[in-house]
């Protein structure tokens, strides 16, 4: 990820633009005005999600180079051609070749993915995505990269209904869920909210309602006392129900989850005391979600323990967890890489460029986490064979 920027440096959005994010606020204003102050998770999924108007609702570009991130995806097939490897051996100790991807972006990763694993591909590939514009666009890429596949592809509202076996696929998915606020202070607890400060949206505090002060104190325990006051962080309370909704009707299979962020232990770190949220904008990472409603991306780095916990009490085992590079190695990187002695050198370096990008600790290697949350799956897997942090969660 790029360094934080300076707020004098950032590229200004055009007027037009400028006036979809004026409309966002509106809104979110007249709520504040006759509600209070919003919970930062009702701020967050307004700002990501609000029909028309939200950064993943409206029709603006946000992936690639002319957007404002890159997912790993987009960079080439490294990504997808080792995931593709997995899903082959997960197809094979399943007898099931289905595969259900939420959260598609752009569309890139199911086209990748449909390409690598070509005839051998499978039955269907369905795509639970809560954007309509998103929709569009993946239709759009699938058609352009992946011609001969996408007639196997169908779009979901909702998880499957009926028992299904197969892969849960969701690449930096949970990063987008909304997540609440909470600040240690005087008082104790309190909970992070956002205000109308007359300029803009800033943050104010309020009573940590019950719920949200026993999802902390279960997250953090004993180490809640050791925090510094003012030490700011971010929980997401409706992670079990999530993912209990979308892993509902998976009989026996997997759901790998890909995304930034630490197991429990290291990301309620004293010293990371302005919490993870962090927001893109024009490939810069900003710590200020209240810049420009609606017009940057707006994302939490994510609890690996919380998700192995929410697993375990869905009746998920955690089959695996270890970072993006070791991960991708165990699928079968290096072999990816010899083959591209063969390539013009042109093609080889930008190869290079790509997997030094996905496995360098500075860049997505370590950053990006992988878990494997499986039900009635008894071999290991090749992903997570190099490295197993599950000892970390
Ligand atoms: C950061 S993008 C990741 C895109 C893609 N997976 C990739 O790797 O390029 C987050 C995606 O998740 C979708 N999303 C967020 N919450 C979702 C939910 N609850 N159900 C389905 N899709 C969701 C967004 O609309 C968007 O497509």
């Amino acid at each position: 990820m790029p360094a934080r920027e300076s707020r004098a440096i950032l590229p200004e959005p055009p007027d037009e633009l400028k006036r979809l994010s004026d409309r966002l606020s509106g809104r979110i204003r007249a709520r504040i005005a006759a509600e209070g102050p919003l919970p930062f998770s009702e701020y967050m999924e307004m700002a990501l999600y609000e029909p028309g108007l939200g950064y993943y609702s409206a029709g603006l570009q946000k992936f690639g180079a002319g957007g404002d991130f890159v997912t790993a995806p987009e960079l080439g097939n490294v990504f997808a051609d080792c995931l593709a490897h997995q899903l082959a051996e997960l197809a094979e100790q399943l007898g099931h070749r289905s595969i259900l991807e939420i959260g598609a972006g752009n569309g890139s990763l199911a086209a990748r993915v449909l390409n690598a694993l070509g005839v051998a591909g499978p039955d269907s590939y369905r795509i639970l995505e809560r954007s309509a514009h998103l929709r569009q666009v993946q239709k759009e890429t699938l058609e352009a990269l992946a011609p001969a596949h996408v007639a196997r592809v169908a779009w979901l509202d909702v998880p499957p209904a009926e028992p299904w076996r197969g892969v849960i696929l969701a690449n930096e998915v949970l990063d987008a869920l909304p997540v609440d606020c909470f600040r240690t202070g005087e008082q104790g607890l309190q909970r992070m909210c956002v205000t109308d400060t007359g300029a803009g949206f800033g943050w104010t505090t309020a009573e940590l309602p019950e719920h949200l002060a026993s999802a902390v104190h279960h997250a953090l325990g004993e180490r809640l006392v050791q925090l510094p006051e003012g030490y700011q962080s971010e929980i997401n309370p409706h992670l079990g129900s999530w993912l209990g909704t979308v892993t509902e009707s998976l009989e026996r299979g997997c759901a790998l989850f890909i995304d930034y962020g630490y197991p429990r232990r290291e990301y309620y770190l004293p010293e990371r005391r302005s919490g993870t949220l962090i927001c893109h904008y024009r490939h810069r990472a900003l710590d200020d979600p209240f810049r420009w409603p609606g017009l940057q991306d707006i994302s939490a780095f994510v609890d690996f323990t919380a998700l192995a916990e929410a697993g375990q009490a869905l009746g998920l085992d955690c089959a695996g967890y270890t970072n993006q590079a070791m991960f991708l190695f165990g699928c079968g990187l290096e072999d990816i890489w010899a083959q591209a002695g063969d390539l013009p050198e042109i093609e080889r370096l930008r190869l290079s460029t790509e997997v030094c990008e996905l496995t360098l600790p500075g860049a997505m290697g370590e950053k990006f986490q992988v878990m494997a949350l499986a039900r009635g799956l008894s071999e290991p897997l090749r992903g997570f064979s190099m490295l197993d942090l599950r000892h970390r969660l």
